[in-house]
């Protein structure tokens, strides 16, 4: 009996034992499963944040106490244009850290605040750069680290100093003719008038400067409505010779009173998918230019043709002055003039091109510039949306 109920006793216990281990076995299971779970969210956390720091436009670089590199993404190296990256665990005085970036790393960490400041980076073109400092603990003793934050401000201060430029432009542009007009009316007040000779001359002063506000005040409306997006393309079948023949027909006064000969050879066939207005404008940009820098007696020629399948080709010829190589580039900036004094002789303000170019881009194309000092230029715009020889038959846009 007694032994009977020992060996009933140890089945129990043994059965107790086993479920004891099986409940064990069953619980590491799943915390096993938890900790796999657990880790592969902080895999998939870790994988995304390396994401971020890697394809984030700004530079990040932690910086502990003792000056090591304890994290960094290529952004940083990229802004800082570095030879010697910012390589995790390298000392920040190995990198080819800016000095600034130093002190501000060191001293976020010895005052625990966020400091911030701005550096110009060596180099062409030369870079803005914002830094920003910012305090954190590295691990649970509070140990102070530094985050610091690069933002690439290039663009944004070119365009601040664009802006500058354009707004001191504009009023200097503005005074110039209205100064002009307030003089020759105040010397026709002060005795002039009553010399006929005088009279005249100061009148045309007076009539060609008012010419010169208004041309002026158009550009800039014009410019406006592009920059705010009012100006949008309305497109429609154009029949290219005629966009020609009403570009240049504005300027044909001009030319002949100057014995410089204008000659149009377009394809009648020629059909584009455009802004018949603003190509209207674009050719009298260019082909006002080619007969304003072309000296008596020269010639401007205008070409039309269809490049390749769906290509417009359209170039402006002259027998002008030509533009100096360095300022090819420069020319379609606003307000920018190769000889301020010549363009402003004949009534120009600058910005002919640059609308000419907004205008370009705006439909998809691209212009290209040679030129010869004393021999010549020859403006070439392509534009896509040539369209098959049956379309001659659209309608041409009525508001051109
Ligand atoms: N065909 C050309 N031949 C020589 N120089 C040119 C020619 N076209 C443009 N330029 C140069 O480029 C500059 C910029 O041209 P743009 O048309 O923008 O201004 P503008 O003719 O001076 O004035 P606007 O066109 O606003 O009346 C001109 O001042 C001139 O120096
Ligand atoms: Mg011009």
């Amino acid at each position: 009996m007694t032994v009977k109920f020992e060996l009933i006793c140890r089945a129990v216990y043994a059965v107790g034992v086993i479920a004891v281990l099986v409940a064990g076995i069953v619980w590491l299971a799943r915390r096993h499963r938890l900790i796999i779970e657990r880790v592969k969210v902080l895999n998939l956390d870790k994988r995304r944040s390396n994401m971020v720091l890697e394809r984030m436009a700004d530079g990040i670089i932690a910086i502990n106490r003792a000056g090591e590199v304890t994290l960094s993404n290529p952004a940083a190296d990229q802004i800082c244009g570095t030879r010697h990256p910012f390589v995790i665990g390298s000392q920040i005085e190995d990198t080819d850290a800016h000095p600034e970036i130093m002190r501000l790393a060191y001293e976020c960490i010895a005052s625990g605040e966020i400091m911030k400041s701005e550096i110009k980076l060596p180099g062409w073109p030369q870079r803005v750069v914002s830094i920003q400092s910012v305090p954190f603990s590295e691990d649970d003793s509070g140990t102070q680290a530094a985050m610091v934050i690069l933002h690439d401000l290039t663009d944004v201060r070119r365009h601040e100093k664009n802006h500058k430029e354009f707004v001191g432009n504009v009023s200097h542009e503005l005074k110039t003719p209205i100064t002009a007009i307030r003089t020759t009316a105040e010397v026709l007040l002060g005795g002039a008038k009553n010399d006929p000779d005088f009279v005249d001359q100061f009148l045309n002063t007076i009539i060609s400067e008012t010419d010169r506000l208004s041309a002026l005040i158009e550009d800039l409306l014009e410019i406006a409505r592009r920059d705010s997006g009012i100006a949008t393309l309305t497109k429609s079948c154009c029949n290219v010779a005629e966009l020609v023949a009403q570009g240049v027909a504005v300027v044909l006064p001009q030319a002949s009173a100057r014995g410089i000969v204008v000659d149009v050879d377009v394809p009648d066939e020629l059909v584009l998918q455009c802004d018949g207005s603003q190509i209207v404008q674009l050719i009298r940009n260019l082909v006002d230019n080619a007969v304003k820098y072309t000296p008596e007696g020269g010639s401007v020629s205008i070409t039309a043709r269809r490049l390749d399948e769906c290509g417009l080709a359209l170039s402006v010829q002259d027998t002008g002055i030509g533009i100096p190589y360095g300022e090819i580039d420069r020319i379609f900036e606003r307000f920018h003039r190769v000889d301020k004094a010549r363009s402003r002789r004949l009534g120009g303000t600058g910005l002919g091109l640059s609308i000419v170019k907004t205008i370009v881009v705006s439909h998809g194309g691209k212009i290209d510039v040679e030129s010869q000092l004393g021999k010549g230029s020859i403006f070439s715009v392509t534009i896509p949306g040539v369209l098959p020889a049956e379309a001659n038959n659209c309608t041409i846009s009525s508001d051109i």
